[in-house]
């Protein structure tokens, strides 16, 4: 059983004690020769030079030097925990998934994370956080990989390298806040107006979160559920965090930043050391499956649009509850792989041309992070449910594979057969697919950039709406490029004509005329206030 699951420092820990390491009572080499000392080199003489034989220190600097993997491209710096999932059985006549079954408990391990700076970089800037799931439900493990907001910048993912090249730091000097890196970013969102949902978000308080603990997360695109009888649903994820939603200033960003960059890894860290067990409930919107795949007029396949919660509740469907810190930072937050591929029995994708791009990317990109194909038996990444795959060998393998014939049909290994109920497997949905012909478009129901984001605007209350067009004011400040802040300020002209002037006023430049005419939605009322809103017992 190995030791007690506590770590030295006297923390819980959620990892695996048959992966444990580095713990013996005496110190030997990585082949297990026991050493006499680890602080001279072996040399000719006391003054050398040193001797190549000396097998102890070839490997001891080897293995140091090969010390660093890449980062991930985005999303590289996170902080992650153990904990685990219950489930209230709500959902359960939406979906036969496992996990979402009455009185289920189900494993987690939850990485949050920033998306543009490098794995140094600090906690508190203005940013998108990334919040993601792995469920090891006894089905396979299902992803949830989500933001804490609600819409994506782009509508296809073909645009998503272009996006992150727009924020990353500028190629010369790697300075992600040199006024050339604010010319990027404000010169694609507002040349792709498809951003400026996004971007009003990021603007808005929620880019700059108290806590991880106080954050919402969403799945952003819709999903399809698939109940026992065949029936299905479209749904989109929403993670409500009991603490209520709560953000920092703009000025506390900035102090906690210089002073403490790992503000919000420590405050997680020390929250679960201590047993403030932070808890979000699980809840889902659901839409009927309809053929269009629109509810009350939104498109439920462009991800640059939300559905208001006055219009389709959240209905909760579980809790979650962090309750362990990970034991080693590199084994567990570093290494875990999160896919949206990762899909268990009764839950689908659906063929939003973000999501379908995804779909390729995570694993595309974790071939070259990880090193090869065999990822996903590493600890953290490995199945809770029995693996019995057909893929062999590959750099990094660790399996050993028995049997002879990892092929299908065969004869000779027991038939690899299916397991005993076949319905029990991953269902393809048999959704129609549209009729056409093949072509580089879009519909055009994902031409409205604006009356979103106007909608969004008028969510916030007054104290929100003054911290957003400061940091509208603040960020396009910092840009170099006049014609780039005239035609950002054209955006939210279409916008709002009060925020635009606002800022322009602040900018010094002046208001331009709105040039499209943006259809008019009522405010609504719940947006800003829904983490508020949620029940906190
Ligand atoms: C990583 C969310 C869109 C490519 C991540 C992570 C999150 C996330 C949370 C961090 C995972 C972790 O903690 O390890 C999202 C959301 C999106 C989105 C919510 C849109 C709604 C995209 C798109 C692409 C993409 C469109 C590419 C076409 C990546 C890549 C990583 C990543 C390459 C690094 C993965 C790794 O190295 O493990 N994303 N993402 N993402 N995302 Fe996305």
């Amino acid at each position: 059983d190995g030791p007690a699951a506590v770590s030295p420092t006297g923390r819980p820990w959620g990892g695996d004690p048959a992966t444990r390491s580095q713990e013996g009572a005496f110190l030997t080499t990585a082949s297990g020769a026991p050493l006499r000392d680890t602080d001279h080199s072996l040399k000719a003489g006391r003054r050398g030079p040193t001797l190549l034989q000396d097998h102890h220190l070839r490997e001891k600097i080897t293995h140091f030097d090969h010390e660093r993997i890449p980062e991930r491209v985005v999303h590289a710096r996170g902080a992650a925990a153990h904990g685990r999932f219950e489930s209230y059985g709500t959902a359960a006549r939406l979906t036969c998934a496992q996990f979402l079954q009455p009185d289920v408990t189900t494993p987690v391990f939850v990485r949050f994370s920033t998306v543009v700076g490098s794995r140094g970089s600090a906690d508190t800037v203005r940013d998108t956080r990334g919040f993601a799931t792995k469920f090891y439900t006894s089905e396979g493990t299902f992803d949830l990989v989500g933001n804490n907001i609600p819409v994506f910048f782009i509508q296809d993912a073909i645009k998503f390298p272009d996006v992150i090249h727009a924020v990353k730091p500028h190629p010369d000097i790697e300075i992600p806040q040199a006024q050339s890196a604010h010319d990027t970013f404000w010169d694609f969102v507002s040349l792709h107006t498809e951003a400026q949902h996004h971007t009003m978000w990021n603007m808005s308080d929620r880019g700059i979160p108290r806590s991880y603990r106080t954050m919402e997360g969403f799945g952003v695109h819709t999903f399809r559920l698939v109940a026992d009888d065949g029936s299905t649903s479209l749904v989109k994820f929403h993670w409500k965090p009991k603490l209520g939603v709560h953000s920092q200033t703009w000025e506390e960003a900035q102090l906690t930043a210089g002073t403490d960059p790992d503000f919000h890894r420590r405050d997680l860290a020390l929250a679960i050391e201590h047993g403030a067990y932070p808890q979000w409930e699980l809840g889902v919107q659901v839409f009927p499956d309809t053929e269009e795949q629109v509810f009350e007029g939104i498109d439920l396949l462009d991800p640059t649009k939300l559905v208001p919660e006055e219009l389709a509740p959240v209905q909760p469907i579980g809790l979650l509850t962090l309750d362990a810190n990970p034991r080693n930072y590199f084994a567990e937050t570093e290494q875990v792989a999160f896919h949206v591929g990762h899909l268990v029995r009764g839950i689908d994708v659906t063929d939003d041309p973000l999501l379908q791009g995804r779909l390729f990317s995570y694993l595309d990109t974790q071939l070259s992070r990880l090193g090869g194909p065999n990822f996903e038996q590493l600890p953290i990444n490995r199945p809770h449910a029995p693996v019995n795959d057909m893929l062999r060998d590959g750099m990094h393998q660790t399996a050993d594979h028995i049997g002879v014939a990892p092929y299908k049909p065969n004869s000779l290994d027991g038939g690899c057969p299916f397991h005993a109920g076949a319905d029990l497997a991953f269902i393809d949905v048999p959704a129609k697919v549209a009729e056409g012909v093949k072509e580089r478009a879009k519909p055009a129901s994902y031409d409205d950039h604006y009356s979103q984001v106007r909608m969004f605007w008028r969510s916030l209350t007054p104290v929100e709406q003054a911290h957003t067009a400061r940091a509208y004011t603040f960020e396009l400040g910092k840009c170099f490029e006049q014609a780039v802040k005239e035609r950002q300020l054209l955006a939210l002209a279409n916008i709002d004509a009060g925020l635009c002037a606002t800022v322009a006023a602040g900018l010094g430049l002046p208001a331009p005329e709105p040039t499209v005419q943006v259809p008019d939605v009522q405010p609504s009322p719940t947006l800003s206030q829904v983490g508020k809103q949620w029940p906190v017992d």
